[in-house]
């Protein structure tokens, strides 16, 4: 990959001397001076379509902006992605998780052999498998047909399939119950696992490792939940399946090979929900739902590769993001989706965003002179309107927002989809307009409240519509948002596809783990803070006076 530093780039200077103009900017004026801008700024693409003319920009923003992302080679790193470059240099790997989606006949080639091959075995076991859980074909240890799939997993092994699982429940078969499990809280596992009844209960044991503390932990609770109710150890091959890299350590877990759903070091946790990773889903809405949802983000990954980076959705959200982060001082960014179903969609979008580009060092391991990945946070519309909104359209914050809607409900009842999108429509009207002194005096406001019901507007949003959420619009959208970071790691001259600062916490706990359990008096070798509260938990538990 190219190498440069972000801020140091003609481009970049350029973007710093124009922000300080649009920093006097309003979007009121915006519009008044360039009527057409909500027709213009917007374009469609795979099933989506964005309105981004309620950001603080003009087309000249939107030319330097793209002129920064030609500078740090856009176009360039997103075909070493597409063509298996080790671009995840740390770990010393290739990014392909668009191989997982490749619905064409290309083949992609990792060291010179073509994994598509692979890919297809995999998902041809998968769908062999949904079918026969789906149909009762397969059968518990007792006889009994499946009626519940509980998955264990955590982080990508979790989030993905049960954020997607929910995002997609219309299209699910409702006789089969989905359950989630991640926390090493005992409370996660016992309350989701209360009502099941083990014979008719399998077990997704999902980890692209396969050493994760927390998911190892909850498989190994569950392995005796099971056996304590089926009394035989041969029962784990019909209750336990194992979705991992790791066959070594699948098979020291008990879990036989014929049960295990390969995916490849070439795939990052967080990007894993079309690999086997996906089998919750798959198994939910059937194999053909679940094409299709391979086949949106098929779609959007060639929008990306493919379109010019002026209308390239995944690259203008990319951009404005940074417009915002880099040039504007904003700390967040807010994914606001206007569907239930997307409930878990922000969480979802936290860990991919948060933990590709929450990132201090550049490629060439020097620390960053410039912001990198925000804060990414949010909820489902309307709720969060009744709760955090107030910040958004009167705060002090600056925090853009992405709003995601559909024209279509998959629960028509009455008027509520038509009052949904009134109030997605009338937010970010009211967020980028806002409400002058004045309209408010001349509503007869007494004056001493004026200032109260002022709205300085000035807020910016991208709309993302679609007709329907579909498992297509569905994988388009998360593909969009997949590219977006991609394209921002790229301008940040940072490596999205590493994680390296979750280990600190994890080799910690291991230490704190044997102290808190040991018997005696342990030495504490922590700091004053840490070691007091050690203590005090070790006395609370009664393991040391
Ligand atoms: O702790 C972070 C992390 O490594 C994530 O990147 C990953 O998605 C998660 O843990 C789970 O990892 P695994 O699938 O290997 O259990």
């Amino acid at each position: 990959m190219q190498q440069f530093t972000p801020v140091d780039l003609p481009e970049w200077r350029a973007l710093e001397t124009h922000a300080e103009e649009a920093k006097e900017w309003h979007l009121r004026e915006l519009f008044r001076t360039d009527p057409e801008r909500g027709v213009r700024m917007s374009l469609e693409a795979a099933g989506l379509f964005l309105d981004y003319s309620k950001n603080r920009v003009t087309d000249e923003t939107m030319r330097r902006l793209m002129a920064l992302a030609g500078a740090c080679g856009v176009p360039a790193a997103a075909e070493a992605m597409f063509s298996g470059k080790p671009i995840n240099a740390t770990e010393r790997r290739p990014v392909l998780h668009i191989a997982l989606r490749n619905r064409s006949n290309r083949p992609i080639l990792v060291e010179g052999r073509d994994v598509m091959s692979d890919v297809r075995a995999v998902l041809d076991r998968m769908t062999t498998l949904a079918r026969a859980v789906r149909t009762g074909e397969w059968r518990g240890f007792t006889g009994r047909p499946i009626r519940n799939v509980v998955n264990i997993g955590i982080g990508g092994s979790d989030l993905g399939p049960a954020m997607a699982c929910e995002a997609l429940k219309p299209f699910s078969d409702r006789r089969i119950a989905l359950r989630f499990i991640s926390n090493i809280d005992g409370t996660h596992f016992v309350e989701q696992t209360r009502d099941l009844d083990p014979a008719e209960t399998l077990f997704l044991v999902a980890s692209k490792t396969f050493t994760t503390r927390e998911t190892m932990a909850n498989a190994a609770a569950a392995r005796a939940w099971c056996l304590a109710a089926m009394k035989d150890p041969a029962a784990v091959a019909r209750h336990f399946v194992a979705l991992s890299t790791n066959r070594q350590e699948v098979e020291r877990f008990g879990i036989d090979r014929r049960n295990m759903f390969e995916f490849w070091d070439w795939v990052g946790g967080r990007y894993s929900l079309c690999s086997a990773i996906g089998l919750p889903l798959m198994i939910a809405v059937g194999p053909e739902r679940f094409m299709e949802m391979l086949d949106g983000f098929h779609s959007m990954d060639r929008h990306f590769l493919e379109t010019p980076l002026d209308r390239n959705m995944p690259v203008i959200l990319a951009l404005l993001g940074l417009w915002y982060n880099n040039f504007l001082g904003a700390e967040s960014h807010a994914i606001l989706p206007y569907d239930q179903y997307l409930a878990r969609f922000p969480a979802y979008l936290q860990q991919l965003d948060m933990e590709s580009n929450g990132k201090n060092v550049d490629r060439q391991g020097r620390p960053v002179r410039w912001q990198t990945g925000p804060i990414v946070w949010g909820e489902p519309g309307t709720n969060g309107q009744h709760a955090f909104y107030q910040l958004l359209h009167q705060g002090t914050k600056l925090v853009p927002c992405d709003f995601i809607g559909f024209c279509r409900s998959h629960n028509p009842l009455g008027d509520h989809h038509d009052q949904l999108m009134a109030n997605f429509f009338a937010q970010t009207e009211a967020l980028a307009f806002g409400r002058t002194s004045t309209e408010v005096e001349a509503a007869g406001t007494p004056a001493t409240l004026v200032p109260f019901k002022t709205f300085k507007g000035n807020r910016p949003t991208n709309t993302i519509l679609a007709e329907q959420l579909t498992p297509q619009t569905f994988g388009a959208l998360i593909a969009l948002y997949e590219h977006k970071v991609f394209t921002q790691g790229v301008i940040w001259n940072i490596y999205s596809f590493d994680q390296w600062g979750v280990q600190l916490g994890k080799e910690l706990a291991e230490r704190i783990f044997q102290e808190t359990t040991a018997d005696g008096r342990p030495p504490l070798a922590h700091d004053s803070s840490t070691n007091h509260l050690i203590r005090r938990y070790r006395i609370a538990r009664g393991r040391e006076a």
